[in-house]
């Protein structure tokens, strides 16, 4: 929902000084929407959950993003304004159902595009590794709408595993997805060069992790890493993005190819770019 369709539907419970303080957006997942509810509107947060409620087709539930996603599992806390007290919720995307949990697992509806952009790019037999996976949404969503030979979907939260173990069951995809628990690194060290493709959905560990990243390639393949770019012109996200990760690539591969994509937003003069390189590895790995 938009902040302007946001904005009507708060009209008549809020006041000309309290209207411009209604935040961007509210994400939807499933049947459960996310609000962001400034300090300054801190006291109506439940009328404002209540309202969202009665307006808002299909929700069931209305919860206040409380903290910023966690470091390391990227759970964002969230606190409870109206209707159902229920934090899971079933989210359809691109003829694929997931099951999350919203107070145990990272989960974005912002994504939808990214997932099946990167889908489109899987060539018939290609093994993908997907290095920070979630509940299973890149990989089962590449399962379903292209032909890979396998994906390995990598995530150490416990709980966003055992979502996706169940995940890859109601999308029927568990002879094409293997979900594994555990740090990506340790399964790049064991595992070695299986794959045309690697993801790496995880800002914060993206240029740490390049390494096993390309450690996980054949010896020549397809690397997609997320990264944020905080300040300059949203113009010039992209650019900065590839000048960041340049090196990192070049450190461990041969660069044949890279572009970016700006994805999306995250903050003031902050945006996550995706940056997609086609390498041949050095022979050090
Ligand atoms: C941004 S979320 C992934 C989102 C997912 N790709 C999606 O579209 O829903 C990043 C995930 O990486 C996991 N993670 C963090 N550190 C990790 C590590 N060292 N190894 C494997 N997974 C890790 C977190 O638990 C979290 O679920």
């Amino acid at each position: 929902m938009r902040k302007r369709v946001v904005v009507e539907t708060l009209r008549d419970i809020l006041s000309e000084d309290e209207l411009p303080e209604v935040p961007a957006g509210v994400d939807v997942i499933g049947n459960i929407a996310i609000i962001k509810i400034p300090e300054k509107l801190e006291r109506r947060k439940h009328e404002i959950g209540e309202r969202l409620l009665s307006k808002m087709q299909g929700v069931k539930s209305v919860y206040r993003q409380s903290a910023p996603a966690r470091q390391g599992d990227r759970v964002r806390g969230i606190e409870w304004l109206a209707g159902a007290k229920s934090t899971e919720t079933c989210y359809r995307e691109h003829g694929c159902t997931f099951q999350v949990d919203l107070s145990k697992v990272y989960f974005s509806p912002r994504l939808s595009y990214e997932r099946a952009r990167i889908a489109r790019l899987v060539s018939d037999g290609e093994v993908v590794v997907n290095m920070f996976a979630g509940v299973g949404t890149f990989s089962i969503l590449i399962a379903k709408n292209a032909s890979p030979a396998h994906v390995y979907s990598i995530d150490n939260n416990p709980d966003a595993h055992r979502y996706a173990v169940l995940n890859c069951k109601k999308n029927r995809v568990e002879c094409i997805v293997t979900p594994l628990l555990g740090d990506a690194k340790k399964y790049a060290e064991e595992l070695g060069g299986i794959a045309d493709r690697v993801l790496m959905p995880l800002p914060e560990l993206a240029i740490e992790y390049l390494p096993s990243g390309i450690q996980f390639l054949k010896n020549e393949g397809a690397i997609h890493l997320y990264v944020h770019i905080i300040g300059g012109h949203k113009k010039k996200a992209v650019e900065s993005a590839i000048c960041e990760v340049l090196p990192h690539l070049e450190e461990n591969s041969k660069v044949k190819q890279i572009s970016g994509r700006l994805v999306r937003g995250v903050g003031s003069r902050r945006y996550q770019v995706a940056v997609d390189a086609e390498v041949e590895k050095l022979g050090k790995h």
